[in-house]
């Protein structure tokens, strides 16, 4: 596999891989602080689940370093962004740690195992000649290795099962178009892109076999919370009787809320929605950056600990 990681921790220092600038230039910078950390992740140059957890986690990693108060700084790193479960799951074990590289070192390290464990779990599910539909970037860009949905993709494609993935573009940032076509393609998958709003009619036209999707908390009783536009192409899925399927580490289950509808939904600027496009001058605009598709929408739950098939299963990812 040839995509750059989003994470490199060189000798003490961090460098995040800024994925505002994908796929045109590949760009590390380095985070001098907490503070350089939480923003870095509050405007997405490194995104995705896990990654804001790892992230964040070697965030916390220069607090201690610089002798800086470590609760204000998991303050500071918590805040950045509300919705993914990971990014607290990992500044509170760093907090608790004795050493907090050792630590974050630990959560990069155990995420890339986790992602690997995915995809063994996960790739019996790509037939010879399927295609598969994903949705944003569950992909390598959104966590240590291999990422979550992608990590069967990239299993099944090692091991010679030749299958299509159709990737939607995720508006309003892309991360479709910009990040997971990119990474796919780099490892040499056949992609082929669509705009969000073609994925039910490919599959009216039975163009799609499965659907897997990434999560930024699954809760107790198995709700995703994950991109927006998720939810509509689970709606989609179960009309045209297609699997869909959601994969994540078990670092993305929130077993302390009890359903979706306790989860708080990042809500972002206006100006992602308007400014790419030709949007009529002062329209009210609303963009969460979240959805949550009900359990009863889910096929299966694709996790590093098994396939699992039905949400009162989960209990066991505690
Ligand atoms: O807003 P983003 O780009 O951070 O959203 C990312 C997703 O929704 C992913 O599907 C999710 O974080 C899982 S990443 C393995």
């Amino acid at each position: 596999m040839n995509v750059p990681a989003p994470i490199r921790w060189e000798g003490g220092k961090l460098w995040l891989l800024d994925q505002q600038k994908l796929p045109e230039e590949v760009v590390y910078e380095e985070q001098t602080s907490t503070g350089m950390v939480a923003a870095s992740i509050a405007t997405m140059k490194v995104r995705g689940a896990p990654a804001i957890g790892i992230a964040a986690a070697y965030g916390m990693a220069l607090a201690a370093r610089d002798g800086e108060d470590l609760v204000g700084a998991a303050r500071v790193l918590v805040a950045a962004r509300p919705t993914a479960v990971n990014l607290a799951w990992a500044v509170n074990r760093v907090l608790q740690a004795h050493d907090a590289v050792a630590e974050a070192e630990a959560i990069h390290r155990e995420d890339a195992e986790m992602c690997h464990a995915i995809g063994a779990n996960g790739m019996g599910l790509i037939g010879e000649n399927s295609a598969v539909l994903t949705h944003c970037n569950a992909g390598a860009l959104a966590v240590s290795a291999l990422g979550t949905a992608t990590a069967p993709l990239y299993l099944a494609h090692d091991a010679g099962v030749r299958f299509r993935v159709f990737v939607d573009e995720t508006r309003p940032l892309l991360q479709g178009a910009r990040l997971t076509a990119w990474e796919l393609l780099q490892a040499g998958l056949d992609v082929t892109l669509i705009c969000d709003s073609t994925v039910s009619h490919l599959m009216s036209e039975g163009m799609v076999d499965l659907v897997i999707v990434g999560a930024d908390r699954v809760t107790a009783n198995g709700d995703v919370v994950n991109k927006i536009g998720t939810r509509g192409i689970a709606i989609a899925s179960r009309y045209h009787g297609i699997p869909f399927h959601v994969a994540f580490p078990s670092s993305t289950f929130d077993a302390d809320s009890a359903s979706g509808a306790d989860v708080d939904i990042e809500q972002r600027d206006a100006g992602e929605v308007t400014g790419p496009i030709r949007a009529a001058p002062g329209v009210h605009v609303r963009n969460p950056a979240f959805d949550v598709t009900p359990a009863e929408l889910v096929t299966s739950w694709i996790t590093d600990r098994g396939r699992i098939g039905s949400a009162r299963d989960l209990a066991k990812l505690k």
